[in-house]
């Protein structure tokens, strides 16, 4: 419609680094700092992505985490040309150093061009030395301010949810520093598929990241060669709700199979609508393995 509005939407956090230098940790540390989410209590059940309320300075500001189970969630969303994350927070632990995953995850973020926010990890154990990750992290590009460059190190304990503000911080002045963070709400939405599964009693399940626009029950959507009616949406406590604006994770019920990580989704007018264009990208993709098994 005529109704185009451009607001300020939250940023989206991918969480990246090594394997146990404690990305979930980290997310469960910050998750418990949500200023309403604290209050919902007990009834949490995982999804890829949730927002926050976090209490920055003051300022209550939404923030989107995307708690990927690794890397390659992150590969295969770029691979299909999915550009979900705006900032990457990696995790490295402060008595375990610089990995080959860290370097993987440094290298994705900054071929992506996204800026990253290091968090020097497990600082409350003992041989821990984050001067020593500040250095290995210089050869990388990625150069502390403290030593004259312009990345920002936070060193966290997230065991002990020592200094998670200071994360919390680092994501918003990257935000208000160097992102342009302003969305259409109303529209129809486009977003991302971020994960999908089958769920016995629901059907296919799938949480999507909405990019632009508002998503809401009752819409026509189609996700690559997956398509449905938006039947119920859930958010990251597992309550109904009825609209999804941007930068907003939600559990979408309603497709009639399961998207994949990292397909592009949008709104169309109708059901008719979605089911054409899966079953015309359905009808390609199987010509093009015919052809790919013809050699
Ligand atoms: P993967 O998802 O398997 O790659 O691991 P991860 O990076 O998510 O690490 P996870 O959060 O699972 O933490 C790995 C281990 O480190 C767990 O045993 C955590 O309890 C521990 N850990 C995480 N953060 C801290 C910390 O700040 N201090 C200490 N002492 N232990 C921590
Ligand atoms: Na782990
Ligand atoms: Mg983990």
């Amino acid at each position: 419609g005529d109704d185009v509005v451009l607001t300020t939407r939250p940023p989206v956090v991918t969480v990246m680094g090594h394997v146990d230098h404690g990305k979930t940790k980290l997310l469960d540390a910050i998750r418990s700092t949500d200023v309403v989410g604290g209050e919902a209590g007990g009834i949490t059940q995982h999804i890829g992505a949730y927002q926050v309320r976090a209490v920055v300075d003051g300022d209550e500001r939404p923030i989107t985490f995307i708690d990927t189970p690794g890397h390659e969630t992150f590969t295969a969303m770029r691979a299909r040309g999915a550009q979900v994350t705006d900032i990457v927070v990696l995790v490295v632990a402060a008595d375990d150093g610089v990995k080959p995953q860290t370097i993987e995850a440094l290298n994705h973020a900054q071929a992506a061009g996204v800026p990253i926010v290091v968090a020097v990890n497990k600082i409350d154990k003992e041989g821990a030395d984050p001067a020593k990750v500040r250095g290995q992290l210089t050869e990388y590009g990625l150069v502390a301010e403290e030593y004259g460059g312009d990345t920002m190190f936070v060193d966290v304990s997230a065991r002990n949810r020592t200094n998670i503000e200071g994360v919390l911080e680092a994501i918003v002045l990257t935000a208000d520093a160097s992102l342009d963070l302003q969305a259409a709400f109303g529209v129809e939405a486009q977003g991302v598929a971020i994960e999908g599964r089958l769920d016995r009693g629901r059907g296919p399940v799938a949480t999507v990241l909405v990019q632009r626009g508002t998503l809401k029950i009752g819409d026509s959507i189609v996700a690559g060669e997956a398509f449905g009616r938006v039947r119920a949406m859930l958010d990251e406590n597992g309550a109904n709700v009825t609209e999804a604006g941007p930068a907003r994770p939600v559990q979408v019920l309603g497709f009639t199979s399961v998207p994949d990580a990292g397909d592009n989704f949008l709104v169309v007018p109708e059901d008719r609508v979605a089911r054409q264009i899966a079953e015309r990208r359905q009808a390609r993709e199987r010509n093009a393995e015919l052809a790919m098994s013809r050699g």
